[in-house]
């Protein structure tokens, strides 16, 4: 087989590698899901894609530690919104998916939450569940990808559940019931959320493949609902010290925090420019990670039907083989604001990247020679890149001068092919305006990013955190 074109790709390297450089404070435990585990928060609900604390406040500590006005455009259940409203910030985050918006709002309406009510509520549906009547007006209604995903006394307890909510009063209570079922639906069901999909276990009479799976423990609703009940409770004592509101004088004052449903590339080309301090964000990777079918179970708890996360599925930022083109969409989103030139010099910047043309080019050909394991990946990444061209474009516009945008994404490979995501979208960063301040790299103790880069093919891939300024 010919060689397959690097040279774009390795410029682009020699051109930011003294930008590159390893981070000793970001290692995996600062940067993923791991470290949240024992944040209050994060143990009700396991968003596995979701940021730590620590990871945040490291950042905007360490560029701009005086407050502002904080954007995440891919805000997941508000990770970045929390953490930055806690040393006083405003906050905005753009969410598709409704599973992070409805975590977001669960959280705040904890925080509204009168603890001795919820604990009256908690004790009045301990003593009354049981008998509550198997009247079940509104129940979960399944897909196909999650039939049977319940044992069925389960799914009984959870369309009793849903009815039982349906009559609490107190409307921050009513959320965090609800949201304390939604937690726990992984946990009591046959699945799990694994790679890009639901994991079955054999006990469904559903697994396919060789190999049996065993997930272990599959808890009943009561069991796990309670203990879902101990730990919100537990840990909203813990972290409020006392009940919030019996002593009001001491209620901490949050300056305005809040999250839109929907995709960032529709929404921010309708914010003015200029309005951010800072933007803080991790888009989805590259990686062909289904958000719609890990959450499957969430999505329908919350009454999504098929055809709704089929939309959710193709809005989402191409990074499945399931994505189609946007473009035409996106082409009069801009049309409509008057921005058809903005639109054009997007489309240019991505068009005049040489790497990011060799990376389609050796897709393409990869393609041809059947070296893929799926046809449609030269698309996915075409059209990553397109429209993460379209968000950094967006971020340079909604940041004011001086402002930072610190980004947290892998690089991937396919086919053997490193497809630099940092280097490619820098390049558009810089061409857009930005400054390079930094590639911050997490430590892989395989050596400094350039041998890495230097044994190509056999090395460890990036896992980075890009900073760029808007001067
Ligand atoms: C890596 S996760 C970010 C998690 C987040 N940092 C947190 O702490 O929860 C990427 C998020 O982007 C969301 N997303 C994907 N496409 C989107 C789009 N077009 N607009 C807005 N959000 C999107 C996904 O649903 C997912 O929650």
């Amino acid at each position: 087989m010919a060689k397959l074109n690097n040279d774009n790709r390795k410029f682009l390297f020699e051109k930011y590698k003294k930008q590159i450089e390893i981070d000793p404070n970001l290692n995996r435990t600062v940067v993923s899901f791991q470290a949240n585990k024992k944040e209050n928060f994060y143990r009700w609900f396991k968003y596995k894609e979701g940021f730590s604390k620590r990871l945040i406040k490291y950042f905007l500590m360490k560029y701009h530690p005086s407050k502002g006005h904080i954007l995440d455009p891919f805000a997941g259940v508000g990770s970045t919104l929390f953490s930055a409203r806690e040393l006083g910030w405003s906050t905005t985050g753009i969410e598709l998916l409704p599973v992070g918006v409805f975590s977001f709002e669960s959280r705040m309406a904890s925080e509204s939450v009168r603890l001795s009510n919820l604990k009256e509520e908690i004790d009045k549906f301990q003593s009354k569940f049981e008998v509550v009547e198997n009247n079940v007006p509104r129940k979960i209604n399944h897909i196909p990808i999650t039939k049977s995903a319940f044992p069925e006394e389960t799914e009984n307890c959870l369309n009793r559940f849903l009815n039982y909510c349906d009559n609490i009063e107190d409307p921050n209570i009513k959320k965090l019931f609800e949201f304390s079922a939604f937690s726990i639906l992984e946990e009591i069901s046959y699945t799990r959320k694994d790679g890009q999909y639901l994991r079955w276990d054999h006990r469904a009479n559903k697994s396919w493949g060789k190999t049996k799976f065993n997930k272990g423990k599959i808890y009943s609703f009561t069991e796990s609902i309670n203990k879902k009940f101990s730990q919100v409770y537990q840990d909203l004592q813990d972290g409020n010290g006392n009940d919030l509101f019996s002593q009001i004088e001491e209620k901490i004052v949050y300056e305005p925090s809040n999250i839109l449903q929907g995709s960032s590339l529709e929404l921010m080309p309708l914010f003015q420019d200029n309005l951010f301090d800072f933007v803080m964000t991790s888009p989805p990777y590259c990686n062909r990670y289904d958000y719609t079918r890990t959450y499957a179970l969430e999505l329908i708890f919350l009454g999504y039907n098929d055809e709704q996360i089929k939309q959710l599925r193709q809005e989402m930022l191409s990074c499945t083989v399931e994505n189609k083109d946007k473009i035409e969409k996106l082409k009069k989103i801009y049309s409509k604001e008057n921005k058809i030139k903005e639109f054009e010099k997007v489309i240019s910047c991505y068009n005049s990247s040489e790497a990011m043309q060799e990376v389609n080019t050796v897709l393409n050909k990869l393609n041809e020679l059947k070296m893929l394991n799926n046809s449609n990946i030269p698309r996915m990444v075409k059209n990553y890149f397109l429209e993460m061209a379209f968000i950094v474009f967006e971020m340079y516009r909604v940041l004011k001068h001086g402002g930072y945008s610190v980004m947290v994404n892998d690089n991937v490979r396919y086919g053997g092919q490193e497809i630099p995501v940092d280097l490619i979208l820098t390049e558009f960063a810089l061409k857009f305006g930005f400054n390079l301040e930094k590639i911050w790299t997490l430590p892989t103790g395989k050596g400094n990013s350039s041998q890495q880069m230097g044994n190509h093919g056999r090395s460890e891939l990036r896992k980075c955190v890009y900073v760029w300024r808007k001067i």
